[in-house]
């Protein structure tokens, strides 16, 4: 069986890929993963005991450490999944962007490039190693724009979204200048089992619950596409298997939808399997709030996914309806997941980038 190092594979789509592989037994698993606050360190827990996967608790940025995984598990993948990704935070506070997703990647593909050069030409010629990136990349499309293709130029407008793009070059220049194999994917909004509660969805499932204001920033027209998580981790295995070296795929979910249509959903989906007992007569909808408009807010993100279709055959199976349903379900039945990672530092989180804002209700 083959061997992937996966970074970052705590966090949210990185442990769904790891439960996809090991229950496909597509690969065996090594997690590097720094467990920073935004992420749940018991996510994985159901891994249990199984032999294939092991966890190593460190930072992509420590070269020496990531040589010595190389060296020691011998991995025909690396797949980098490690990033800050939060917009507001990277608005509230760059820095940790510019280290995690800039340097973390550069110190990765160097520990990498110098593993991938003392391979045998068989192993040379399999090895892969893929960023894991974002739409986010593209910038924004006015509502009347045609949806970003992979040729489509770098125009990010955030720390975050300048961040990825960074990362997204430096990869680029390791293919171009060393024919190092990378592959790039750009995926739009994710959304499924385990996102921690600071993302749109997971966020407002969790303050419906606790019946908390739902805050919309601006007016909510804003435009997201959405892919299930686990069509995007099928997606990245053809990707990983199929995909040519040097190539970028965008990777979205054929639903585009504003941020009120998603809130609206998913109060409409509570009020179905959670009707709150303690008021009878009102709809989680009540909780619908407008706050101050995020800055530098992107108004549209929308792919074109036809080469991922047409190259390697790749198409989302869940449509948003379905995919939101299964996901409102899993946080109902874990809350447990829930709770854990409602830390001193997510209260903090929480009072930091919504104590202060303005809420004007929605009736
Ligand atoms: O497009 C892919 C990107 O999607 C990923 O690269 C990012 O890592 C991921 O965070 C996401 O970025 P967004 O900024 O689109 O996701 P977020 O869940 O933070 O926000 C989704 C939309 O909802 C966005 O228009 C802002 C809005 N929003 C978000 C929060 C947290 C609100 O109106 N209120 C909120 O409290």
């Amino acid at each position: 069986m083959k061997t992937a190092l996966v970074t970052g594979g705590t966090g949210f789509i990185g442990s769904n890929f790891i439960l996809q592989a090991r229950q496909q037994s597509w690969a065996n698993i090594i997690n590097l993963d720094l467990l920073t606050d935004t992420c749940n360190p018991h996510t994985l827990a159901e891994l249990g005991h199984d032999a294939g996967y092991a966890f190593i608790h460190g930072d992509i940025r420590q070269r020496k450490l990531v040589e010595a995984i190389l060296e020691k598990y011998q991995p025909d993948f690396v797949i980098n999944f490690a990033a800050e990704s939060h917009v507001d935070r990277s608005i509230l506070s760059p820095v940790n962007f510019v280290q995690t997703n800039i340097v973390g990647i550069f110190e990765l593909l160097e520990a990498c490039r110098a593993y991938w050069q003392n391979l045998s030409l068989d192993r040379r010629s399999q090895f892969r190693f893929l960023q894991i990136s974002t739409d986010e990349v593209y910038g924004s499309l006015s509502p009347t724009d045609l949806p970003f293709t992979e040729t489509s130029p770098y125009r990010p407008n955030s720390p975050y979204s300048a961040s990825k793009a960074s990362a997204d070059h430096l990869g680029r220049s390791y293919f171009q200048t060393y024919e190092f194999p990378v592959l790039t994917t750009n995926s739009a909004n994710n959304y499924g089992a385990r996102q921690f509660p600071e993302k749109l969805i997971p966020l407002m499932i969790t303050n419906a619950l606790g019946g908390q204001p739902l805050p919309i920033y601006g007016d909510g027209l804003n435009i997201r596409d959405w892919v299930y998580v686990e069509d995007h981790c099928a997606a990245i295995f053809l990707v990983l298997e199929q995909g040519v070296v040097g190539e970028t795929y965008n990777i979205g979910g054929n639903s585009e939808i504003t941020n009120l249509e998603v809130v609206t959903k998913i109060c409409e989906i509570l009020d179905e399997l959670a009707p709150n007992p303690k008021h009878i007569n009102s709809k989680y909808t009540d909780l619908i709030t407008f706050t101050k408009d995020r800055l530098g807010h992107d108004r549209r993100y929308a792919l074109n996914c036809s080469k991922i279709k047409q190259d390697l055959g790749w198409e989302p199976k869940e449509s948003f309806d379905t995919g939101l349903l299964k996901t409102v379900q899993w946080y109902l039945a874990n809350s447990l997941w829930l709770e854990q990672v409602q830390t001193g530092a997510y209260q903090t989180w929480i009072q930091q980038n919504y104590g202060t804002l303005e809420y004007k209700s929605a009736k």
